[in-house]
């Protein structure tokens, strides 16, 4: 159990690991096309070494040096392979989509997390292209066989920008023109970096369509990740001032801010600038009082990682906040509108589940308690503000996990792990 200390003041300035969506499509695309590529600012948290991990299983060729990789793309795959995914729903979901396209036989498999979580999902859309996958009663081990794929109009039912980028990833490699449709626009990194390696790729609205294409390498210098730099910023909200450097803004990520919006945060874009071909600034977040707000399926998308934070800052905020149309939180690393109840209920709050989300009352102050993370990184990192936040502090039991996509996350916050 990690003991968290509440604080009165949190305040100071903070450098946060690279992108994880970014880096896990710069891994996986360039580990697929012709020629090398320098990957800066890469994170390397649990989830994108088990996507280094898997394409150098096919043979792709990646030196790791800190947090700069150099990517050797492979134009010869190794067949056959039991490829393990971990923990990371990105890496088994774009890879089925990768793998399918290449004509790659391959078996992917995850952790007990992973194994639980939806893959029907993939393998249905990918099943219009002409894709062999077969799932296990709908979940991982997923077997892919060789299979010649045509391009196909998609329609998801569901935002899903890891459903989305599978076909995307399919398509580019298919006969003739595929197009994939969203009810609400989920992140788009898969495709600005497909435009950049060389794609036939256009973007109308929620509609992608993509062409066969060959891709080159090209480098990525990775912003820092908004979803990471979430928790830093809460605290800023909360209990005094922060300043968070060089983070990615990309309008499809950036719900957490429309979410300040609506609570009343006070914040401030600072040195905007274009890195990488992803726009970045520095957030500066001052103390703020808070009220309820209300969120709706629309909203979600771009703040899907960020939402059990968003809980969180509600149950301090005052009133009654409603979140609704975010059921896709029941199907990730844990089921997070249980875990995120239950971690705000365990430190004091008033959090009743609904079945596409929450509604939470608000209170001035929470005592603090002992949680768990239910071995969820963002349920542990999420319930670390909330417990700095609070009168008393209180444990983390299992806060390990952290490190799926922030490994010195309790060393930026000053508490030893
Ligand atoms: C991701 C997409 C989202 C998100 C996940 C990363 C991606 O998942 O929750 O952490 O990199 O494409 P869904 O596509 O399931 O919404």
């Amino acid at each position: 159990m990690l003991f968290i200390q509440s604080k009165e003041n949190f305040e100071g300035e903070f450098e946060l690991p690279g992108d994880k969506s970014v880096t896990h499509r710069a891994v996986m695309l360039n580990g697929g096309a012709y020629g090398e590529a320098v990957i800066t600012n890469a994170l390397m948290g649990e989830d994108c070494v088990s996507t280094c991990r898997c394409m150098r299983a096919l043979g792709a060729q990646i030196d790791i040096d800190g947090t700069t990789l150099r990517i050797k793309g492979t134009p010869n795959f190794r067949r056959g392979m039991r490829l393990d995914c971990g923990n990371s729903g990105t890496t088994i979901r774009l890879l089925t989509g990768f793998a399918a396209g290449k004509g790659i036989d391959a078996t992917l498999v995850g952790d007990a997390s992973l194994s639980a979580r939806p893959m029907n999902r993939v393998a249905q859309p990918l099943s219009l292209l002409g894709a062999d996958i077969r799932t296990t009663d709908g979940h991982a081990p997923v077997e892919i066989y060789p299979a010649p794929l045509h391009g196909a109009d998609v329609e998801l039912q569901i935002a899903s920008a890891q459903v989305k980028s599978a076909v995307l990833l399919a398509g580019v490699s298919a006969d003739g023109v595929t197009s994939v449709t969203e009810p609400v626009k989920s992140r788009d990194h898969t495709e600005r970096m497909l435009a950049a390696m060389g794609a036939k790729i256009c973007v109308n609205g929620n509609t992608v369509t993509v062409e066969r294409s060959e891709l080159s390498c090209v480098d990525v210098s990775v912003p820092s990740d908004i979803s990471s730099a979430a928790y830093f910023m809460a605290l800023g909200a909360l209990k005094g001032k922060t300043l968070c450097k060089n983070v990615g803004i990309n309008s499809t990520r950036t719900g957490i801010l429309t979410a300040f919006d609506k609570l009343g945060v006070k914040y401030t874009l600072l040195n905007k600038r274009i890195s990488g071909g992803e726009e970045t600034a520095d957030i500066l977040v001052e103390r703020s009082p808070m009220q309820a707000i209300s969120l709706t399926a629309k909203d979600v998308p771009a703040m899907i990682d960020e939402l059990p934070l968003v809980a969180l800052m509600c149950a301090y905020a005052d009133g009654e906040s409603r979140i609704t149309g975010a059921k896709e939180l029941r199907v990730k690393e844990s089921d997070r509108i249980r875990t995120t109840a239950e971690l705000i209920k365990n430190i004091g709050g008033d959090c009743e589940e609904l079945p596409d989300g929450f509604i939470i009352r608000g209170k001035k102050k929470l005592i603090g308690g002992n949680v768990d993370s239910y071995l969820d990184h963002r349920i542990a990192m999420t319930a670390a503000v909330g417990l700095i936040a609070s009168e008393n502090g209180g444990g983390i039991a299992r806060p390990e996990c952290c490190a799926i996509s922030f490994p010195d996350f309790f060393e930026k916050l000053g508490v030893r792990l």
